[in-house]
Formats: C-alpha cells, sequence, structure tokens
C-alpha cells in the first residue's frame, strides 16, 4: 500500500511517498526559512501564499523522486490540524482535488499524531509508550496506546519550548530560527554562566506540564538577575544557560513519568527533538528505551503525515471532501483557570 503525504502546517511545505507506513520512497521538504528569515518569525500570510506557489511543483517532485504518479497511489494523507488556517488550507485543498479526481481515499492528518509516528518510520516501537513532542508550536507529553489514541500528561500552559528558543533568539538577534542557531551558539558558552529560575508546577496538580514563559522573561528581561559571579553576559553564555534550562524542564517531566507511570519506553519529536543537547539527556536517561528520529524526520515533514496515514488506510478510517481544517486541538495547549 502506497500513500502519499502532504504538510503545510507551518513554513515547511512537504509531500512524501512511503509504502506500508514505514519505507520511505520519496521525500521532498522546501522549508520557507529564507522567506521567514527578515521578519525572525513565520509571518502566517506569507506562509500560506508561499504554499500556494511551491505545492504543486513540491508534490511532483515526490511523484518523480519515486518514479510514480498520482495513479498509483492506494490513499492521500494531509495534515489537517492543528496549524496556520491559510497554510492547512492549501494542502488540504491540494489533497482534495487529486482525491476527488483520481477517486482516491483522503485521509485528514493531525499534525501531533503525525510527529508522534515519526519514530516508527525508522523504528518498530511497541505501544504503549511515552511519546514527547517539542517543538514551535507545543510541548506535549502524553502516553501512546496506539498510533490514534493518546493521553496527554502534560503539555505548555504558555509558551511552547521552541517558540522560546525562537522568541530569545529574535530578542538578542541571534537569527532565525532560533533553535538551530541557539544550539549552535551554545556549544562555544557555558550552561553555568546563568541559574535560569525553574517553574515549581511539579508541585502542584500538573506535574507534567510544562512554562516557558517564566523561562523566556528572565532570559530576555532579567538576564542580569540571573549571572553567577564570574560568568560573563555574551551570546554563547547566555545560549548555553538558556538551553540548558530548557532542556532540563522536558527532561525533569519525562524522568518523572518514566517513574510513576512504571514504562521504559519513550519516543520523541518535533523540531526541538533535533536538539543535541535534549537528545543526549534523553538517552543518558537510563532504564529506558530512547527511540530518536534522524533530525529531518523531527522537524516537520510529509513522511510522517504518509506512514501514519497508511496505518488509518488500514483501518479503514477516511475522512470525507468536506473535511475541514482547525488552528487548534482542545488539550494540546493548557491554560490554567
Ligand atoms: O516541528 P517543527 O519543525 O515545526 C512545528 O511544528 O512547530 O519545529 C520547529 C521548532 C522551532 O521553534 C525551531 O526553533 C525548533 O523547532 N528547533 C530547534 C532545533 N531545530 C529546530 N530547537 C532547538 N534545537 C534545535 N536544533
Ligand atoms: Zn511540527
Amino acid at each position: 500500500m502506497t500513500v502519499l503525504g502532504i504538510e503545510t502546517s507551518c513554513d515547511e511545505c512537504a509531500a512524501a511517498i512511503v509504502r506500508d507506513g514505514k519505507t520511505i520512497i520519496s521525500n521532498v521538504i522546501r522549508s520557507q526559512i529564507p522567506v521567514h528569515a527578515p521578519y525572525n518569525g513565520v509571518v502566517p500570510e506569507l506562509a500560506s501564499r508561499m504554499h500556494t506557489e511551491w505545492i504543486y511543483s513540491v508534490v511532483s517532485a515526490a511523484f518523480s523522486q519515486a518514479g510514480m504518479n498520482a495513479r498509483d497511489m492506494d490513499g492521500i494523507a494531509v495534515t489537517v490540524e492543528p496549524g496556520l488556517v491559510g497554510s492547512l488550507l492549501v494542502g488540504l485543498s491540494f489533497a482534495k482535488g487529486l482525491a476527488l479526481t483520481l477517486d482516491k481515499p483522503l485521509i485528514g492528518i493531525n499534525h501531533i499524531k503525525a510527529h508522534l509516528y515519526a519514530p516508527q518510520l525508522e523504528y518498530d516501537v511497541s505501544y504503549p509508550y511515552l511519546g514527547l513532542i517539542v517543538s514551535g508550536g507545543h510541548t506535549i507529553l502524553a502516553l501512546l496506546e496506539d498510533y490514534d489514541n493518546l493521553t496527554v500528561l502534560g503539555a505548555t500552559i504558555d509558551d511552547a519550548c521552541g517558540e522560546a528558543f525562537d522568541k530569545v533568539a529574535k530578542n538578542y538577534g541571534f537569527g532565525y530560527p532560533g533553535g538551530m542557531v541557539i544550539e549552535k551558539l551554545a556549544e562555544r558558552g557555558s550552561s553555568k554562566a546563568f541559574s535560569f529560575p525553574f517553574p515549581s508546577l511539579h508541585k502542584g496538580p500538573h506535574p507534567y506540564d510544562f512554562s516557558y514563559s517564566g523561562l523566556k522573561t528572565a532570559v530576555i528581561n532579567q538576564l542580569e538577575q540571573f549571572r553567577n559571579p564570574g560568568y560573563e553576559s555574551n551570546a554563547y553564555n547566555i545560549a548555553a544557560s538558556f538551553q540548558k534550562a530548557a532542556v532540563q524542564m522536558l527532561l525533569s517531566r519525562v524522568k518523572r513519568a518514566v517513574k510513576e507511570l512504571k514504562i521504559d519506553r519513550i519516543a520523541a519529536g518535533g523540531g526541538v527533538a533535533a536538539n543535541n543537547s535534549l537528545r543526549e539527556g534523553l538517552l543518558n536517561l537510563g532504564n529506558v528505551q530512547v527511540y530518536l528520529p534522524s533530525k529531518s524526520l523531527c522537524t516537520d515533514n510529509a513522511a510522517m503525515v504518509a506512514g501514519l496515514g497508511y496505518r488509518y488506510l488500514m483501518d479503514g478510517v477516511l475522512s470525507p471532501l468536506s473535511v475541514n481544517v482547525q488552528s487548534r486541538v482542545p488539550g494540546f495547549r493548557k491554560a490554567y483557570p
């Protein structure tokens, strides 16, 4: 069974062809980073316009790299939620056009579930397992029963982890996108230069939730307050200390979940899962099998969409041609009363 995946939820225009939910036959990603870099962040209006311009050539490239055409597909999977509405609509409308004209099954995909599926493209991870999704829009720790059913154990109550990387980088003019540039700067700095505050959510009724707003504010607005004697306030030290705190927050929740739920498998995904410091931290947890997708499958891609699409296709779970997009999904971000 061969599935075409289309992903346009944010600033990557991507198409991929995957066989039997596992074998990546082609995987095309055209990044809009140069388009958004002058603004230090994704401009939604520009993102949807670029997807409109690029979608045809990106999908065509996925077919030509695979030596296949749309008629060879058994299904068309496309991200429908969560994400930027204008961007999602481009991918969905294109997928609907293909599905309608070629009479192929259409499968609407949840972007977070697709990130959670990404490790299955390279490993056979048996369910249940813990899934940690850390991206520009989400920070979620979940218990996965299978590819479709999950319990969100914790989520961010304010900024997402990747968003904090992006905002800190933007504030200090480090460059865009923030995650990669901060990781690069951090290699040359000391993570001991600043001791940033840690939210004490673990003491309350939501021990697995995350909060990045306080850390972001401390790094941006109260920097000197947290500097340790003998260390300079330079870009390298700011990046290294911030990165350490951001990663520690993730690891502390994961450690707790591993212990309390007695679960010995964890898989990570989302753009921040490409961060080496997080990857090392997870691999060094001990007593737990860690599944980390290749970096190119951590950031947004359509192979994870096609792979997950195959699972739904096998179970006969299809979407009608009237399926719509959604910017948010309840429970994936939290707001305390
Ligand atoms: O999953 P993704 O590609 O798109 C969303 O669904 O949001 O994640 C993008 C996020 C951005 O915030 C970016 O700064 C962050 O992932 N990111 C990283 C790294 N690479 C990308 N953060 C930390 N270290 C990295 N190496
Ligand atoms: Zn993503």
